[in-house]
């Protein structure tokens, strides 16, 4: 008999952090997998599930402009009811900190299911920052039977909240998997590229966080508005989140500035191409704070707090917050002072090596007695 395991997923990031397991799975005999998605992102996960050719079993199809997390919430939990007990698989996959993550994992408990937590262990010690994402991923957490945490520090967090360590698999993150397949992936797409000469400076900026929207969103957009008309040769490219409480406070601030290219969200493989082209990084995204030091761009955080706190340590990343002149000041340094850029401009990858999805799907083979040993836990930096 196969092992059945089902992934839910159901935003952009979890697609693209979830298809190199889904890959994995359907690679291997021992393993039946079914894909459900709630879709509380519509084209944004559309555009992940294309590049990857993953073809949903199920599509829950919940997104609604404006939603509430109270929508999210009741809509995915009685859809994934109904999959659950139509399937019954051995373990339920989520992965991260979005609704959808902590519903999921809600359901299968309901059903008695395993759960399997992946990217689990983030931590940023304060439940409003990122809202709702740090409880999210500790009510998950707390569900989960088995958790694949990313890195070491990762495992030391869920350690520390009593998770036996037998539960506990180090296998990096899955985001350097998908990261190597976008850049691999055959694309000339650059539709960020008009109007931009050779060699001008390109500041790669991006926001959606909840507790970002309104004023500090602002104060953000205020500070690049000074940024592009004081430093010359300098464009920002932001490739605008379909929430329209992000859209309607970009448009306000920043529509009507030559130097600023407001885009849509783009493919994974050209906004991979744009990472790379970037100068620097300005962001209050999780995963893109996790492949831009890979790519040796430096990166400001626009929020106050970090569940990623190695690339910090490494010195790649840094929290600026949302105050206008912090992160005026910070971007404005980073492109006017050689020393100060090269010295955050070095490439680390302590998230990863492309190994993560084999890593858990060893680990899933092992949990479910198809293997004898528990793999050995990934270590950052190894060759
Ligand atoms: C969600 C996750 C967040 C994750 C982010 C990644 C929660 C609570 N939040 O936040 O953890 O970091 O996704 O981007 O789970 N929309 C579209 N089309 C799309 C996607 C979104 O129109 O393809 C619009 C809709 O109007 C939707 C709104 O964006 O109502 C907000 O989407 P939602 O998933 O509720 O929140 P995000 O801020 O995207
Ligand atoms: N991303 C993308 N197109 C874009 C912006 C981001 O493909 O226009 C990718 C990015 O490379 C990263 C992921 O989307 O892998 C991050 O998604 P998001 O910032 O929405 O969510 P978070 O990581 O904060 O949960």
């Amino acid at each position: 008999m196969p092992i059945r395991v089902m992934t839910v997923f159901g935003t952009r990031p979890e697609a693209i952090k979830m298809a190199p397991v889904v890959r994995q799975l359907k690679a291997r005999p021992e393993f039946d997998v079914k894909v459900v998605v709630t879709a509380q992102h519509r084209e944004m996960l559309d555009q992940v599930l294309a590049l990857f050719a993953i073809r949903p079993d199920y599509d829950l199809n919940i997104m609604a402009a404006g939603q509430t997390l109270y929508d999210v919430t009741a809509k995915a939990l009685l859809g994934l009811r109904d999959v659950l007990r139509e399937e019954r698989p051995d373990t339920v996959l989520v992965h991260g900190d979005t609704t959808t993550t902590f519903v999921g994992a809600l359901a299968a408990f309901y059903e008695q299911i395993d759960v399997g937590h992946v990217e689990a262990g983030l931590r940023t010690g304060n439940v409003y920052s990122p809202f709702p994402e740090e409880m999210n991923r500790r009510l998950t957490g707390t569900i989960a039977r088995w958790h694949f945490a990313p890195t070491p520090t990762a495992a030391a967090n869920l350690r520390a909240e009593g998770v036996a360590p037998e539960r506990i698999f180090v296998t990096g993150n899955t985001v350097i998997d998908a990261l190597q397949t976008a850049v691999r992936a055959d694309t000339d797409a650059a539709p960020w590229a008009d109007g931009l000469a050779d060699g001008d400076r390109v500041v790669l900026v991006t926001t959606h966080r909840r507790e970002n929207l309104g004023e500090p969103m602002r104060h953000i957009y205020r500070a690049l508005r000074r940024l592009v008309t004081e430093v010359p040769r300098t464009h920002i490219v932001f490739p605008v989140h379909k929430n329209p409480a992000v859209r309607r406070v970009v448009h306000e601030e920043l529509g009507d500035i030559p130097q600023v290219h407001l885009i849509e969200p783009l493919e994974y493989s050209p906004f991979a191409k744009l990472m790379a082209r970037a100068t620097l990084v300005l962001t209050d995204s999780g995963g893109i704070q996790e492949e831009a030091p890979g790519l040796g761009k430096p990166v400001l955080v626009l929020r106050d707090t970090t569940e990623r706190p190695e690339a910090v340590a490494a010195g790649t990343v840094a929290l600026v917050g949302t105050d206008e002149e912090r992160v005026y000041t910070a971007a404005h340094r980073l492109l006017t002072d050689a020393a100060a850029y090269r010295q955050m401009a070095e490439a680390v990858n302590p998230y990863g090596d492309g190994t993560a999805a084999r890593r858990i799907v060893d680990a899933l083979a092992y949990i479910y007695g198809k293997t004898g040993e528990k793999p050995a836990d990934w270590i950052a930096n190894q060759p």
